[in-house]
């Protein structure tokens, strides 16, 4: 009898007992290809001695100490890494424990820099439906992802306003373009902003590739550009949510250059630490910490575990690492997407394949003309990610993917150090997980 809560009170889980590259080992000695990183956690793969070697020697100087009292050496240095890399602009680091610290801290930091300018009327911020931004009350109520939110609604803040995702494939108009159709989504922010007035708006925050609950699913050309453009019209911050796409996934260190835009602050996780150690960092614009500086000089939030000393020196490992892969990010994720539009585009149950570098989605569909989706009570995405587990792969199939409810999807988003044998292995294993979920539910 276990004491562990899990996530899924009846789920029989295997215990893990080791990693080797890309594959997970349990402790039979089953060995899982994990071409999701976990949740995109693991960019490294599962031996990355670099970075279990930095932390190593970390913790044998000193694991940590309070930020109230001091900096460290790791975290002047995986600040310096970082705003070297970041966007124009961008000029200081704030680290925290995960993504969803790390949008939190954006919320309110977009907050108390109005506060300190004297706009205190300053309070709401907009979000996108089909987004998701972190389970912490804050986060999840700026985030748009139905399903999630439903039970906790009561606990929401009022703050957060939603507008349209843009996914083109699903719902750009016939006869319209995708520029068009980009343009059309982008101008719901400045129709949000009227509405509540201008005067009341902190920030917007956005995904640049939306992850988990849509699968890879990247903005049209243009968007951005016009969404940075309206937020620079109403003086409203732009908060991009790069924990899951950050970090070298989509092939560019910071997903926002594939956009063409700068945001004012950026949330980064997960790649960030590798898996090896829990870190998340929000970078600012050297505007918004002055404002800060010049005023009250103190940032009315913070966590135990601020700029933790093990953590920033594994990232600063890790940043070396993903410097070193990113040629082979780009090249790979080129590879990877041609794979699977070779063994799934033509496949009656897939609709689209997309993303950037090595963060791809596949989106299911019950009628490719129509696009319409599966029934939601045969939980499509559920089987899938039973029956490829069962069979030695990891991917991160998730339904609701339209509306919270409605849409199935599997999102890949392997190691940076996957290889052509390791693409050729996911799609044959996909495959059969695919075929055999498609036949039980057929039959359910
Ligand atoms: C885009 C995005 N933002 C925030 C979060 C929350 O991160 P964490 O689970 O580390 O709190 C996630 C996690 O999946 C995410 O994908």
């Amino acid at each position: 009898m276990t004491h562990v809560f899990p996530r899924h009170t009846r789920a029989k889980l295997p215990t893990v007992a080791g990693g080797d590259g890309c594959y997970l080992i349990d402790t039979e000695g089953k060995r899982y290809l994990d071409a999701c990183g976990g949740a995109a956690v693991s960019c490294l793969g599962h031996s990355a001695h670099a970075v279990t070697e930095a932390a190593k020697v970390q913790l044998d100087r000193v694991p940590y100490a309070h930020t109230s009292f001091f900096t460290s050496e790791p975290a002047e240095r995986l600040a310096d890494m970082l705003i070297a890399k970041a966007p124009e602009g961008i000029e200081r680091a704030y680290f925290v424990s995960g993504g969803s610290e790390a949008t939190e801290s954006a919320i309110k930091l977009a907050r108390q820099y109005y506060m300190e300018r004297g706009e205190g009327s300053r309070r709401n911020v907009i979000a996108r439906w089909q987004s998701y931004h972190g389970n912490t009350l804050g986060a999840l109520a700026a985030g748009g992802n139905r399903w999630r939110r439903a039970q906790f609604e009561p606990l929401l803040t009022g703050a957060m306003h939603h507008i349209d995702p843009c996914h083109y494939w699903r719902w750009g108009e016939p006869g319209e373009s995708p520029e068009e159709y980009g343009l059309r989504v982008a101008n719901q922010l400045d129709n949000k902003i009227r509405e509540i007035g201008p005067e009341t708006v902190t920030a917007f925050i956005a995904e640049p590739v939306v992850g988990a609950t849509m699968g890879a699913v990247p903005a049209v050309e243009g968007y951005f550009r016009r969404i940075r453009e309206i937020c620079d019209q109403h003086g409203v911050l732009l908060i991009l949510d790069e924990v899951m796409c950050g970090m070298g996934r989509t092939g560019y260190f910071f997903a926002c250059e594939a956009d063409g835009i700068a945001p004012d602050i950026v949330c980064i996780a997960k790649g960030l630490g590798a898996g090896v150690q829990p870190i998340g960092a929000m970078l600012c614009s050297g505007e918004i910490y002055r404002t800060i500086e010049e005023g009250t000089g103190f940032f009315q939030h913070g966590h135990t575990y601020l700029g933790h000393p093990t953590a920033c020196a594994a990232g600063v490992a890790v940043v070396g690492e993903i410097e070193r892969l990113l040629p082979h990010v780009r090249e790979m994720g080129e590879r990877l997407q041609s794979a699977l539009e070779a063994a799934f585009g033509q496949h009656p149950a897939v609709g689209d394949i997309r993303g950037r570098g090595l963060f791809r989605g596949i989106e299911l569909v019950a009628d490719k003309e129509t696009k319409a989706p599966f029934d939601p009570a045969l939980g499509l995405a559920a089987r899938i990610k039973k029956a490829a587990f069962a069979n030695g792969l990891m991917v991160y199939p998730t339904g609701g993917t339209i509306d919270g409810r409605h849409g199935d999807h599997v999102l890949i988003a392997p190691p940076f150090i996957f290889e052509d044998a390791q693409i050729s292995e996911l799609v044959d294993k996909l495959s059969g997980a695919l075929e055999s979920s498609l036949k039980t539910a057929a039959a359910a």
